[in-house]
């Protein structure tokens, strides 16, 4: 009893120095281990006579407990400081800095190319499209071009190779997108109400002509189709797309394929005309974005339409002319060298 009166004596000032795990159970192998201090009184309990051996086994109970109890509030002890030690450090941070991807952004061309549809989509026109090669008779025979016109001369139009020995239609680049009003024709009857955009070719080659470029063709033709029709669509497009700074006007032009026939001015963006020495418009205040008019009955009876019962009008801008209003580019051949710097300045 003695022995054991020390034993609980000693169990909760031993486990006050305990820092660790292997440190608990080292101390509680001390009194609970195989070899432990009351595990060894216990096994003596034999030698007891029966009434002592009584007492002195609930006083063993005790002490186990008193031990169990000590090492309960030390683990717990342990793990409270295990955890504000974590908390205290300086937090781990497993992230690195993001790698910022350059961003890249359709080419202003493309970008007013898209505007451009929509403005006329959200009028109700639908987009038609059609080949950048076409036969010579859908960009120039059926649009009225008489046989000898120099638009189809060597100097203008890029004309595909012939197969040796073909006869029959040239196949070409188109010239312009108004090979989609003639496919529209013999394709729908009216009414039709279409854009066309798409790329042209052309051979010219220099400051203000690209060799390829790219318009959007409009072709509107119903019973009692007139002038004013087209000039309140373009007018309601100028104002949709440029707002009220930029104005336009038509002036009287000549085309095979219409009659009668305008070239499409807008006011200038640069200078609005107040400066005789612009660079954007040489002074005249307006910029040509395009050509227009009344489709030609020739054209509608080419196209398997009735010009007795039917007229329509057509338009053609220049996409890279609008883009230089929309962004006041005075060169058209910035467009075109793609310097960065320039670009990411619009
Ligand atoms: N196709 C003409 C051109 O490229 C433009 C145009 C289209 C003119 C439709 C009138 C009607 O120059």
């Amino acid at each position: 009893m003695e022995a054991l009166d020390a034993i609980e004596h000693d169990v909760d000032a031993s486990f006050l120095p305990v820092q660790s795990d292997p440190e608990l159970r080292a101390v509680y192998a001390r009194w609970l281990g195989r070899e432990g201090a009351v595990t060894l009184l216990m096994r003596r309990m034999p030698e007891l006579p029966g009434p002592e051996r009584k007492t002195f086994g609930q006083a063993i109970n005790r002490v186990k407990d008193k031990v169990e109890a000590a090492k309960t509030v030390c683990e717990q002890r342990l793990r409270e400081h295990a955890r504000a030690l974590d908390l205290g450090r300086e937090p781990l941070d497993v992230s690195l800095p993001g790698r910022k991807p350059r961003v890249g952004r359709l080419h202003p061309l493309s970008r007013m190319m898209y505007d451009v549809i929509d403005a006329f989509v959200a009028m109700g026109f639908d987009v038609a499209e059609g080949p950048e090669t076409d036969w010579e008779t859908n960009n120039f025979e059926r649009l009225g071009f008489p046989p000898d016109h120099p638009a189809m001369d060597m100097q203008d139009t890029f004309f595909l190779q012939q197969p040796d020995g073909a006869t029959g239609p040239r196949a070409l680049l188109r010239t312009h997108t108004s090979t989609v009003q003639v496919r529209e024709m013999l394709s729908h009857a009216p009414p039709v109400m279409i854009v066309a955009p798409g790329a042209v070719y052309r051979r010219d080659d220099d400051a203000t002509h690209s060799p390829m470029f790219a318009q959007i063709e409009g072709l509107v033709v119903d019973q009692g189709i007139a002038l004013s029709h087209l000039r309140g669509t373009l007018d309601t497009f100028a104002r949709k797309l440029f707002g009220e700074r930029v104005t336009t006007r038509m002036r009287g032009s000549y085309f095979p394929f219409t009659e009668p026939s305008v070239e499409l001015d807008a006011s200038c963006a640069l200078c609005g005309g107040s400066d005789p020495s612009c660079r954007m418009c040489k002074g005249s205040g307006w910029l040509e974005v395009g050509g227009a008019g009344m489709v030609h009955p020739t054209v509608l009876k080419n196209c398997g339409v009735d010009p007795e019962k039917y007229t329509g009008f057509a338009f053609g801008l220049g996409i890279d002319r609008l883009a230089m209003i929309r962004y006041q580019i005075p060169e058209i051949s910035l467009l075109y060298q793609n310097d960065v710097r320039f670009l990411e300045s619009l």
